[in-house]
């Protein structure tokens, strides 16, 4: 049997894992006596020699990497440039492979390429899927093809079969899904190894800013938290109006109560302070944060009140801002915040920030 394969990575060959597969899985498909040509489209100009390949032979194999859960746009934009068979009778196979190791994430793209060559009048031929193969474009040589070793098998029995069989693909592509058990060991150990790794990777390309870094937003938010003061007062009651009207908030407040609130946090009040954010020329939010002591978790507490962000300033991470700053400002404490149910902007902003829910049932007089 003569195969042509059509390597589908964007990355050029010398980096690319699922170079490092196909070569290793020719090894077994070729043990008896088969051969197969190999193209790899991260190079444009094997596309032309790709594309006759394809249009000759009746045995053609994609070997794809999964990026960002699809199959690379290289390879669609490929595709667009083959016609159907006119003939019937070629048949398409498929390596699809990917970072994560529970097959269950290339399902998707495993239920896609199964519809794929009826596009192409060709037959579906079965796919061999398999994860976990983040790994050998970081490792030395030897390291790495030892890490895809066992393509090798799946090579001879491919060439055995003339296709894919579904039950060893299977066994090939274990775990479907992680036990609970490997979940939290995962989270346990793997965290710390994750950290670990895209540490090494960054250095290894160079890296001099910190992994955590948020450039995207230092240029773009130009915000600043300051203490609320009484020159504010308007234009935190006219902020309060809005905030207080929405459906953020339960009651509706009053003149009455939003002078209160204001007058307590920029005087002597010891249980609240304010907080205003600000881009030098306009106000964007407030926020209004609440002092007192937990006796569930016996330490002070802080509660935040209110937390409003001008519509045109939300999505900038003003939010995460100031939970950052007052996480900091506050260390030590509990912090506790309320939320309507149905606010899910804020609740997912809260959670993103590390906030759980406590089934309590809040009550007042
Ligand atoms: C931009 C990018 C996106 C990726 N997205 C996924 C993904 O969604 N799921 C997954 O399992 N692996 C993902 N991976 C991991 C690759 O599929 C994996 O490292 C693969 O072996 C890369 O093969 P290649 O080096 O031939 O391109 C991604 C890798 C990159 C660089």
């Amino acid at each position: 049997m003569h195969l042509v394969i059509i390597n589908a990575s964007p990355r050029m060959e010398a980096k690319s894992n699922t170079a490092r597969i196909v070569r290793t899985f020719i090894r077994g498909f070729e043990e008896s006596g088969n051969t197969t040509e190999v193209w790899h489209l991260s190079d444009k100009k094997q596309w032309t020699s790709a594309k006759e390949a394809y249009e000759k032979n009746d045995n053609i194999l994609f070997a794809i990497p999964l990026y960002v859960e699809n199959v690379p746009g290289i390879m669609l934009e490929f595709l667009e440039t083959l016609q159907p068979k006119k003939e019937d009778g070629t048949k398409m196979s498929f390596i699809l492979q990917g970072g994560f190791a529970e097959a269950s994430q290339l399902r998707c793209g495993e239920a896609y390429l199964e519809i794929l060559p009826s596009y192409f009048n060709c037959e579906y031929n079965g796919t061999l899927i398999k994860g976990d193969n983040f790994g050998p474009s970081w490792m030395p040589e030897n390291i790495a093809d030892k890490m895809v070793a066992h393509y090798e098998k799946m090579g001879r029995l491919f060439a055995e079969r003339g296709t894919f069989d579904k039950e060893e693909v299977n066994e090939f592509a274990a775990p479907e899904y992680f036990s609970d058990k490997e979940m939290r060991q995962h989270k346990r150990i793997g965290k710390w190894m994750q950290k670990a790794l895209f540490h090494y990777i960054a250095k290894k390309n160079n890296c001099k800013k910190p992994l955590d870094d948020k450039p995207y937003q230092i240029n773009k938010m130009n915000c600043t938290i300051r203490h609320m003061t009484l020159e504010d007062k308007d234009k935190v009651i006219e902020m309060m109006r809005v905030f207080y009207a929405s459906p953020a908030v339960f009651s509706n407040g009053s003149e009455e109560i939003f002078e209160k609130d204001v007058e307590a946090c920029v005087g002597e009040n010891p249980y609240l302070e304010g907080y205003v954010f600000e881009n030098g020329s306009e106000i964007q939010g407030y926020a209004m944060v609440a002092k007192s002591f937990s006796t569930e978790f016996g330490k002070p507490c802080i509660w935040i009140e209110d937390l409003y962000v001008k519509d045109d300033y939300r999505g900038w991470g003003i939010g995460s801002m100031l939970l950052n700053y007052l996480e900091k400002k506050y260390c030590g404490y509990i912090t506790r915040i309320e939320a309507e149910e149905e606010n899910e902007r804020a609740i997912k902003l809260y959670k993103n920030n590390g906030f759980e829910v406590l089934p309590y049932m809040e009550m007042k007089k």
